[in-house]
């Protein structure tokens, strides 16, 4: 079973997307990215970015995580950022009460995505 599987699929992800998004609004480290971010489209892409940390299906039919972020990289996006943005998964999947070993699981594949995120 895929980690998105054992999480709960979609219904624990539709759960976590509302957390995870007023956790990184809320955070000042970060939030000057998202503030020019169509607001409507934004819950499909925190659905989306959720779905891939948890190894989902792979009908993702978005930008690859280079593409997506290139943008962003441009105006400054750093390690630093992308820590936080780290922080602030783990403490949603925390507060959703998914088990510490499933939390390093998706931790381990957004972490995967790092260099690419970062444009490097
Ligand atoms: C867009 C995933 C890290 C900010 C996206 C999208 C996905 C995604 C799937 C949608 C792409 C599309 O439009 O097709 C991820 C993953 C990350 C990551 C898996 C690593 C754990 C970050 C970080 C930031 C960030 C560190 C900034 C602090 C954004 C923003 C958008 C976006 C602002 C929307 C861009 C736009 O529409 O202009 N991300 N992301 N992401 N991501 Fe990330």
């Amino acid at each position: 079973k895929s980690l998105y599987e054992r999480i709960g699929g979609e219904p624990a992800v539709d759960a976590a997307v509302d957390v995870f998004y007023r956790k990184v609004l809320a955070d000042d480290r970060i939030n000057q990215f998202f503030e020019t971010v169509d607001m409507d489209k934004q819950r499909a892409k925190q659905k989306a970015f959720l779905t891939f940390a948890f190894g989902g299906p792979a009908h993702y039919s978005g930008k690859d995580m280079r593409a997506a972020h290139a943008h962003l990289v441009a105006k400054g996006l750093d390690d630093s950022h992308f820590d936080a943005v780290m922080e602030n998964l783990g403490a949603t999947l925390k507060e959703l009460g998914v088990p510490d070993d499933l939390i390093t699981e998706a931790a381990a594949i957004a972490e995967s995505t790092r260099n690419d995120v970062l444009g490097r």
